[in-house]
């Protein structure tokens, strides 16, 4: 169904063939767009930025792009296209024709899920929402700018599954969506990584390579489901949410470029002579790796887990790309062989049903996913001639969640010394003087073409547009 722009709300779920849900939504409307100029990139407001808006949700030609500025951007509500007699493709349920409506018995696990999915959306927006004032470039400010608009969007996908199909519990919860906010005392986001601060331009760019490769994986998840039109509205999500990872690999692939460029100049790899010349050591961007990745790791919940079991055996929650990347897709007598620590220093292989080891199983993917990126910037290190090689420290090392909570192990995954632990930690993760000299490099660029000195130019402009393009008219 084509997207109607002549309403209040761009939608293509016929919104105003149903009053009630369409006063309910244009109700929420104005508090969307105060929280945004709260909460948001507000001293942007009146700037005009080069967007892309959604317009159809085929494969080719979705989006149009042209400046807008912010708050006038269209948030809408947009479902990829229904497949015909789709049935559910895993789960008890197997084979039986997919949901138009949530089941009475499923209902709170489908709320709660659609809630902490919805909650990431707008966390990132306030995570964010100070980065602007310190762009490397136009190109880059815009490219923050798109991705603020498209998850703010991606709050209004969750926001119109809670009114449209979970009564006054699902407004009540639309409402909180907006009353939380990210790393507040009282109302903090609902997961750890979206309260931590992204203060910096190479942890948005981490942020967007770690962090949003979740939110990937969550989706593609999500849009197995048997809910159709959760699963529809996850299928088009992950269209706008490509651009974030292109955002992230690229943004990290160019810091790469930009210190081997200057390591060549100098022809050293000594630490204070880069960071005389003002470039990320790759050591350093190594310590950012490994900080956003374990973060990030958390966020798939522990590697045994009954509550994983049952949204994939009820139908909620699928594997991603469960039609194509398997052949069992009930999963009753799989089982799985995980690692655990044993209490005592030592690891123990432990043999678990698959549905209940679905958030592994998920993670893992997650970690092959993010592998592709660090085998392209060593590319381009090992080219420049170089013996450095970046690396994902291993799953274990510093979660918070899960079988390895609190295990002290080094990055390698071998348990060590809790003190041997602590004093390891200023080599593995960003130091606060490590902090301070990023924010050193944050110097705003804001003439067209001219980047930051930290970071080398992108390959091309956005759609086909030169690199010198004025992607932002600040005002
Ligand atoms: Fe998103
Ligand atoms: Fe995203």
């Amino acid at each position: 169904m084509a997207i109607d722009y002549s309403e209040k709300i761009p939608n293509n779920v016929n919104l105003a063939g149903d009053r009630t849900l369409q006063r309910a939504l244009e109700h929420w409307q104005p508090r969307f767009l105060d929280w945004w100029r709260d909460m948001g990139p507000n001293d942007f407001a009146s700037s005009d930025v080069y967007l892309r808006t959604a317009v159809g949700v085929d494969a080719q030609g979705w989006a149009s792009y042209g400046a807008v500025k912010m708050p006038d951007y269209r948030w809408g509500i947009f479902l990829a296209d229904a497949i015909p007699d789709r049935r559910i493709g895993f789960g008890d349920s197997y084979g039986e024709p997919a949901w138009q409506q949530v089941p009475g018995e499923f209902r709170s696990q489908f709320r709660r899920l659609i809630v902490t999915q919805g909650d990431t959306e707008p966390a990132s927006v306030e995570q964010q929402h100070l980065l602007g004032h310190t762009c490397p470039s136009l190109y880059d400010l815009r490219n923050l700018f798109q991705v603020n608009v498209e998850e703010g969007r991606h709050l209004w996908a969750m926001v119109y599954l809670l009114h449209a199909h979970f009564g006054r519990d699902g407004r009540e919860e639309a409402e909180e969506l907006l009353a939380r906010h990210s790393g507040d005392a009282d109302k903090p986001r609902i997961l750890g990584t979206f309260n931590e601060p992204i203060s910096d331009w190479l942890s948005f760019f981490c942020f967007t390579y770690f962090t949003d490769r979740d939110g990937k994986f969550q989706l593609k998840s999500l849009a197995e489901s048997s809910f159709d039109p959760l699963a529809r509205t996850c299928r088009f999500m992950l269209t706008e949410e490509a651009h974030h990872m292109f955002v992230g690999e690229t943004g990290i692939s160019r810091v790469i470029r930009r210190t081997l460029e200057v390591m060549k100049q100098l022809g050293t790899d000594d630490v204070q002579a880069l960071r005389r010349e003002g470039v990320v050591d790759l050591p350093l961007l190594q310590r950012y790796l490994n900080f956003w990745f374990s973060s990030s790791l958390d966020l798939f919940g522990s590697e045994v887990s009954s509550n994983a079991a049952s949204s994939f055996a009820n139908g909620i929650k699928g594997r991603p790309d469960e039609t194509t990347q398997y052949q069992d897709h009930v999963c009753t007598d799989a089982s799985y062989e995980l690692e655990t620590p044993d209490g005592s220093g030592g690891v123990k292989k432990e043999t678990v049903g698959m549905r209940n080891a679905m958030n592994e199983v998920l993670r893992e993917a997650y970690v092959r996913d993010c592998e592709i990126g660090l085998k392209r910037w060593n590319m381009l290190i090992q080219k420049a001639g170089h013996e450095f090689r970046l690396k994902l420290p291993s799953t274990r090392f510093r979660r918070s969640i899960g079988a390895w909570a609190n295990v002290a192990t080094d990055p390698e995954g071998r348990i060590i010394a809790r003190e041997t632990y602590e004093r390891g930690l200023s080599d593995w993760l960003p130091s606060p003087a490590d902090r301070t000299y990023v924010t050193s490099l944050m110097q705003r660029v804001t003439t067209p073409g001219k980047m930051a000195g930290w970071v080398a130019p992108p390959d091309r402009g956005i759609n086909n547009l030169g690199l010198d393009y004025e992607y932002v008219r600040l005002s």
